[in-house]
């Protein structure tokens, strides 16, 4: 089945064309360069960005997978959690082309589509499985038993982890995504074990990561002036690897937990090369399967929209051109 893809949920206006489970494009409009100045996403710029876009991007996922509009039999779009106007681009242009070519519709959770970014892959994973859902929004651990079968494992109680990357970069002055810089800046030779940043909630399945921001901000005042850029790839490295650290532990703990010998890993944080790194040494050491999509299916895109957009087609799902968008929406309630 040909399924077109849109995902318009934060600052990425985005389509894909998926067919039997195999990603035919891929195309992926960024907004980065428009909210940089303001150190994070401006919601109205980011609506007014995505009409802009949303035609362009769709038509060139159709020429790049070598299909016309009117060959595509059915559109999954984001529907939520996310940015209110930025959702509603997306979804009135799936409705629209859905109601011009009466084809089925269907809308998708964003984090279900991270998920599904791993059924791309050649090998998908089976289930039952653990899922680290971790990206600017989120850090959700799910037990995964079919397909919308999810129970919740442990979340955080603050900041997601991306948003702890995106923090720790404003205070650095380092720029705009964060995760993407700092995993940059770690890279290049800093000591991951030169500062002993906090790693709290040692004992419960739950995430908190406003400490570990604090404790940075703690430093930076203590330093104030004696703080030199020298020093910068040492706390950016022992930063990433304190997120880095309990994001590993907890998901592998999980997984044990509850028996289950798989995990997937996915969002944008998903992305980050020291994590991907850990994630594979300490599954190997437990003997558990690792799937982690491409770090290009990881960040938002909307392949892992049509992936299980078309997963849901197949099996019967149908959602009305009354749908709506949803700012906020939990897995476990599908
Ligand atoms: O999934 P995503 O693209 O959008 C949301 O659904 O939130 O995730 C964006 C988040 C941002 O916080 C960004 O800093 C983080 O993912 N991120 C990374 C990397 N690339 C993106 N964090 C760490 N390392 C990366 N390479
Ligand atoms: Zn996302």
């Amino acid at each position: 089945m040909l399924v077109l893809g849109i995902e318009s949920s934060c600052d990425e206006t985005a389509a894909a064309v998926v067919s039997n489970g195999k990603m035919l494009s891929n195309i992926i409009a960024s907004q980065i360069k428009d909210h940089s100045k303001y150190g994070g996403v401006v919601p109205e710029i980011a609506s007014r960005k995505h009409i802009e876009a949303i035609n362009p991007v769709i038509r060139e996922a159709l020429a790049d997978a070598h299909v016309t509009l009117q060959e595509i039999e059915g559109i999954a779009v984001t529907r939520g959690p996310g940015l209110i106007g930025s959702l509603l681009i997306g979804l009135s242009t799936a409705k629209a082309i859905a109601y011009a070519l009466n084809i089925p519709l269907v809308g998708v959770n964003h984090l279900e589509g991270h998920i599904a970014a791993s059924f791309l892959a050649e090998k998908p994973p089976a289930f039952p499985f653990v899922a680290l859902v971790v990206s600017g929004g989120h850090t959700n651990v799910y037990l995964v038993k079919n397909y919308h079968d999810f129970h919740l494992l442990g979340q955080t109680r603050d900041d997601a982890a991306g948003e702890a990357f995106d923090k720790a970069a404003k205070l650095l002055n380092l720029g705009y995504p964060g995760g993407v810089v700092i995993d940059k800046m770690a890279k290049q030779g800093g000591n991951p074990q030169a500062i002993a940043f906090p790693r709290a909630m040692k004992d419960s399945p739950d995430f908190s990561f406003s400490g570990l921001k604090t404790s940075l901000l703690m430093m930076l005042k203590k330093r104030g002036r004696d703080f030199e850029e020298s020093q910068l790839p040492d706390v950016v490295a022992s930063y990433q690897e304190a997120i880095v650290d309990v994001l590993v532990e907890k998901t592998i703990k999980a997984a044990r937990d509850n028996a289950i010998e798989r995990i997937v890993v996915c969002g944008g944080v998903a992305a980050n090369g020291r994590l991907r790194e850990k994630f594979a040494a300490v599954a190997d050491a437990n003997k558990i399967e690792l799937f982690i999509p491409p770090s290009i299916l990881c960040t938002d895109n909307a392949a892992m929209i049509a992936a299980i957009g078309e997963i849901m087609l197949k099996n019967g799902r149908r959602d009305g051109l009354d749908l709506n968008a949803v700012s906020r929406w939990p897995l476990a309630t599908l």
